[in-house]
């Protein structure tokens, strides 16, 4: 427009010529107006380049204002409007590019590094102590030739329940409450390691001598003494002439080797559809202490795991001939006994991840 302005020849009327000069006041405000907006300024000497131009004392808008009178009154407002437009852009500009020059100052004052410091210590992570138990437990009974065998929290119902002798009507199957898995038929979450049993011995003929640790899981109420999940080491012992004399004596070396030298159990008669005759171990822990009390309930004895001849019930269900071979089972809790050991009040610490609490176990191995 400024281009047609140029073609038009002196003399021109009075009222043409204002408007001449209004549109060159517009024109220019808005050409600062766009140069403002495309200005980037990158560094500080850039910025205060800029608010020199555009903000300083002697700025290039400052001149634009004095044109005010120039402008015919009816465009006047839309003028200073403009004007207002072309001061504000200019200030936020100014003040967001001086923002983020001093966050990247402050950014980088961070990330270069003292080369003059001393290391820092890396903080090591920390076992958690129902895996210290449970490594525990399998090496020393690997170190006795008991083999790892691993399987399926998943489980079907044959090998956790039909398999060890619990078929679905057997009142036993109510000692423990199960979860069904609702869109898998006949599926459920693993209630004992004791289905471990039930693969290894459809897989292999004996001699068999394993342990199966894992997580197993009960629909049972959260609380300070249980939980709907937890951990089982099982152990199963099958040969020719395997005698309760044999499973006595491994407990007791497991009992010792665990609790010291002088660790004492005793076995007391119990029941489970797995296993004939059944038996309860319990180690002797001491009446020393109020804790001790309050752990044994008054007795000094608490009890660790379930035990017992092998059914040859199951032993048939599975495909070992119980003519020739018996064999002995366990299976422990691993919870109680890390509660146990390093006195701990509540299971459901054992299950938070509250880092104040596993932080305590560095040193533990
Ligand atoms: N499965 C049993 C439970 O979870 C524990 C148990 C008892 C396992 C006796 C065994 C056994 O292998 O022989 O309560």
């Amino acid at each position: 427009m400024s281009k047609d302005a140029a073609k038009i020849k002196y003399p021109l009327p009075l009222q043409l010529k204002q408007t001449i000069n209004m549109i060159k006041e517009f024109e220019s405000a808005k050409e600062i107006l766009s140069e403002i907006e495309s200005t980037q300024p990158t560094t500080a000497a850039e910025l205060e380049a800029f608010r020199i131009k555009y903000l300083g004392s002697k700025n290039i808008i400052k001149p634009l204002f004095a044109q005010m009178g120039k402008i015919e009154p009816a465009e006047r407002k839309n003028y200073g409007l403009l004007l207002n437009e072309l001061k504000t852009t200019a200030e936020e500009k100014f003040k967001q590019i001086q923002d983020s020059l001093n966050s990247d100052k402050s950014r980088e004052k961070k990330t270069t590094p003292d080369l003059t410091a001393p290391p820092g210590t890396l903080e090591k992570g920390a076992r958690h102590p129902v895996d210290i138990v449970m490594n525990r437990v399998i090496s020393i009974f690997q170190k006795i030739g008991f083999t790892l065998s691993d399987d399926r929290e998943i489980e079907d119902d044959w090998h956790n329940f039909t398999a060890m002798n619990t078929p679905e009507d057997h009142p036993a199957r109510d000692m423990q409450d199960t979860y069904y898995l609702k869109d898998l038929e006949g599926m459920l979450l693993r209630t004992h390691t004791s289905s471990v049993q039930a693969r290894v011995m459809t897989q292999t003929q004996p001699p068999i001598r394993i342990i199966a640790p894992g997580r197993v899981y009960r629909n049972e109420t959260i609380s300070a003494r249980s939980h709907c999940q937890f951990h089982q080491v099982e152990g199963l012992y099958i040969d020719t002439d395997v005698s309760f004399a044999d499973l006595k004596q491994t407990l007791l070396h497991y009992a010792r080797e665990m609790y010291g030298p002088d660790a004492r159990i005793r076995l007391r008669p119990s029941y489970f559809p797995f296993t004939e005759p059944s038996a309860e171990v319990d180690v002797y822990w001491g009446l020393e202490s109020e804790t001790d009390y309050r752990i044994t309930k008054g007795t000094g004895w608490l009890e660790i795991m379930g035990c017992g001849m092998v059914d040859p019930q199951v032993l048939e269900n599975c495909g070992i001939d119980p003519k020739k071979y018996s064999g002995f089972a366990f299976g422990m809790g691993i919870e109680r006994q890390a509660l146990l050991q390093y006195r701990i009040e509540d299971i459901r610490w054992l299950f938070e991840n509250d880092v104040r609490f596993l932080r305590q176990f560095h040193s533990a191995i």
